[in-house]
């Protein structure tokens, strides 16, 4: 069978991609080796994945490091994934830069322990100049958190009376969500056969195109991003309207 790289349309790539990376500790499972190492084997998939999203052009991808959720894990495993984190973002810099790739992160950055802000923030900084890919990492990340985050600037704003309440709209709204400068993703894709959000991006993807795989994170690479992007080009999306509008 033809690479998908070869059968997707060039001229129809979504701007967005987002990616719920799951499944780490069944491929672990699956290898006979600790939870962990189904982490560290998913560091690989990111780095195929950034590589191929940059290659054909994704604007934005956004990558669910890490929910809010995820804090409730065994402490070990908990610490372990922020060794991961501070150990990948270390490891990987260089090839980012190399690939013009922008950093951000989304999510409460607060809550993470000192030394992954420290390299987060170096990182970004670094690779501040660059104008490929932004690579968006979702950290101590909900979908609900993200809401009532900018319910709370809102009100604010509003107390301070720097917006008026009959202002307030879809659009403005979105203005003070951790997504304010980035499209809704046209695609979001979860890996390892769950068909579930697990509080992810939720307000962001009201009309996105939703596509589950079986394949667990650790053996997700670009060609299986450019079979998601296949996949999502062969579908018609309506907004709401009906098939013939869209034809006629
Ligand atoms: C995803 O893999 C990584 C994180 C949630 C941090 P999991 O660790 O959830 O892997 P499974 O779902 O147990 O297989
Ligand atoms: C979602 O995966 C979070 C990330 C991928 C970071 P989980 O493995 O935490 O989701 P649930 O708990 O199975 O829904
Ligand atoms: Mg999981």
């Amino acid at each position: 069978m033809e690479l998908f790289r070869n059968r997707i349309n060039k001229n129809n790539i979504p701007e967005h991609v987002a990616i719920i990376m799951d499944g780490n500790g069944r491929w672990a499972a699956k290898h006979g080796k600790p939870r962990v190492m189904g982490h560290e084997h998913g560091v690989e998939s990111v780095r195929s994945v950034v590589e191929g999203a940059g290659e054909i052009g994704v604007k934005h991808l956004t990558l669910y490091a890490f929910s809010t959720e995820n804090w409730d894990r065994p402490k070990e495993e908990v610490e372990a994934l922020m060794g991961l984190l501070v150990y990948a973002i270390e490891a990987e810099t260089e090839s980012l830069m190399k690939n013009n790739v922008r950093l951000s992160a989304i999510g409460d950055v607060e809550a993470m322990p000192e030394k992954v802000r420290e390299k987060l923030n170096a990182c970004i900084e670094h690779l501040n100049d660059n104008t490929g890919l932004n690579l968006i990492l979702a950290l101590s990340y909900s979908g609900q958190w993200d809401i009532v985050n900018a319910v709370k600037k809102l009100v604010d704003d509003t107390v301070a009376k720097k917006i008026e309440v009959e202002e307030i709209n879809n659009k403005l709204f979105n203005k003070y969500l951790a997504t304010a400068n980035v499209p809704d993703p046209e695609l979001l894709i979860r890996t390892s056969g769950e068909s579930r959000i697990s509080n992810f991006l939720l307000w962001q993807i009201a009309y996105s195109e939703l596509y589950f795989t079986g394949k667990l994170w650790p053996d997700f690479r670009k060609d299986d991003l450019f079979e998601a992007i296949f996949d999502y080009q062969n579908r018609e999306r309506r907004f709401g309207k009906t098939s013939e509008q869209l034809t006629s």
